[in-house]
């Protein structure tokens, strides 16, 4: 059965080859000040800066520089760009990057006006927004978090050794965001395959959680169905428009809000994943990747049905003759198959962490009840050390 919920998603997209041509009909929507927040310099590289640039002076727009934003973007990060924004009266924060520049202009967006530390308020105390809210719009270069549509936003603080994520409201999702998958044609392969598995994970965290017969249960296998399909000839060839952009739309709706409606959700392999990475500073779709066949053969005997479902509807897994623990086994080997086909990586220690960690990393993570089983803090550390 599917529980009550209602559903608003405020994100006007873009897509396709000819996206970018959608800022003409955004811009004149907001004031003068835009602040373009971007990463390291991928986009330079690419072009697409000097494009962006382009289309703001023709539009009239007053721009104001935040470059630099880093993955896995920081509190001081935050602290700067909120100064520049507020200094600067900014209209509208235009985010041209991956997750990492989208999560960061969002937070941005909330903390610009906010007369409280807004790591305390909203990452630590999870508050909601009580202050004016800048609006967000994003240009998306690397696809995987999905938050190009959502109001995810994730920020590390390296002092605290914590990586926390709030899920804003609906007025902090970016009011437009532009999708156009060749620009992730030159994304480096280890952050594709990191984006390939954070999607995949955004789908299993959802989808393993209640045995309800529900419509979002059945979304969330067709997308698995089709990443899984369209990651194999990524891989392969990067450059394969079919794929990349079925992938993107993929990553678009794996996190957009719908496939969580009307269920329960579990989030546990994101929380030790981040933190892992409040830890090592990994790459996030690789810490989600190196926990997560531990983590699922972990907890596999307590949502057996849902596992014996993945294995037949996701992987193909012929049941005759076997028993429920053979056939969901055999689902996880499958997983464990593609994992390895798409090159993501299987061990937390190939992304930095030692034993010496562990009990760090057990201690920054938070203990979720969405899913099929609550961990103990002593499950996790057995889950890292089966990660290592
Ligand atoms: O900084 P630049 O030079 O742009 O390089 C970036 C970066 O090094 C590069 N890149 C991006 N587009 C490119 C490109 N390089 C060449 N060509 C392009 N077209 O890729 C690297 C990774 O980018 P990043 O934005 O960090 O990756 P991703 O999109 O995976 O974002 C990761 C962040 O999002 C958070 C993660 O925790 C992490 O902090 N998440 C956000 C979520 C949300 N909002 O709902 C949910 C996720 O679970 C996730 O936690
Ligand atoms: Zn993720």
């Amino acid at each position: 059965m599917l529980g009550n919920f209602n559903y608003c998603n405020p994100t006007r997209l873009y897509f396709g080859e000819n996206a970018l041509e959608g800022l003409n009909t955004e811009l004149p929507k907001y004031g003068k000040n835009i602040l373009l927040t971007y990463g390291g310099g991928s986009v330079k590289k690419s072009g697409l800066y000097d494009e962006i640039v382009k289309i703001l002076n023709q539009n009239g727009k007053n721009i104001i520089e935040l470059p630099g934003v880093m993955s896995n973007p920081t509190t001081e990060k935050l602290y700067e760009g909120c100064k520049l924004a507020k200094e600067n009266s900014v209209d509208l924060i235009l985010a041209v990057g991956g997750g990492s520049v989208c999560d960061y202009s969002k937070a941005v967006s909330v903390s610009a006006y906010c007369d409280e530390d807004p790591w305390t308020k909203y990452f630590l105390n999870m508050e909601d927004v009580s202050n004016k809210i800048i609006p967000v719009g994003c240009v998306l270069t690397m696809v995987g978090t999905g938050s190009e549509m959502n109001g995810g936003s994730v920020i590390t603080n390296h002092e605290q050794k914590l990586k926390i994520g709030h899920v804003f409201g609906d007025n902090v999702f970016p009011k437009f965001s532009i999708l156009n998958p060749v620009w992730t044609f030159t994304v480096p392969q280890y952050q594709m395959v990191a984006g390939f598995f954070d999607i995949m994970s955004h789908i299993m965290e959802q989808y393993f959680s209640g045995d309800d017969d529900n419509t979002s249960d059945y979304i969330a296998e067709a997308l698995m169905r089709s990443l899984i399909h369209s990651s194999k000839i990524a891989v392969k060839n990067p450059h394969d428009y079919e794929a990349r952009s079925n992938i993107m739309w993929t990553a678009t709706w794996a996190l957009n809000t719908l496939i969580a409606k009307g269920k329960t959700t579990d989030w546990e392999v994101h929380m030790i994943g981040q933190a892992v990475g409040a830890y090592t500073n990994a790459t996030h779709g690789m810490t989600l990747s190196a926990v997560s066949l531990a983590y699922y053969r972990h907890i596999m005997p307590y949502g057996l049905k849902k596992f014996v479902r993945f294995a037949k509807e996701v992987w193909g897994v012929n049941p005759d003759g076997k028993t429920d623990e053979q056939i969901a086994n055999e689902g996880l080997k499958a997983l464990e198959g593609w994992i390895k086909e798409i090159g993501a990586v299987t061990s937390i220690k190939e992304l930095g962490a030692t034993e010496e960690m562990l009990d760090g990393i057990v201690k920054a993570t938070f203990l979720l009840e969405g899913g099929y089983r609550k961990l103990t803090p002593e499950e996790v550390k057995e889950i890292l050390k089966e990660s290592m």
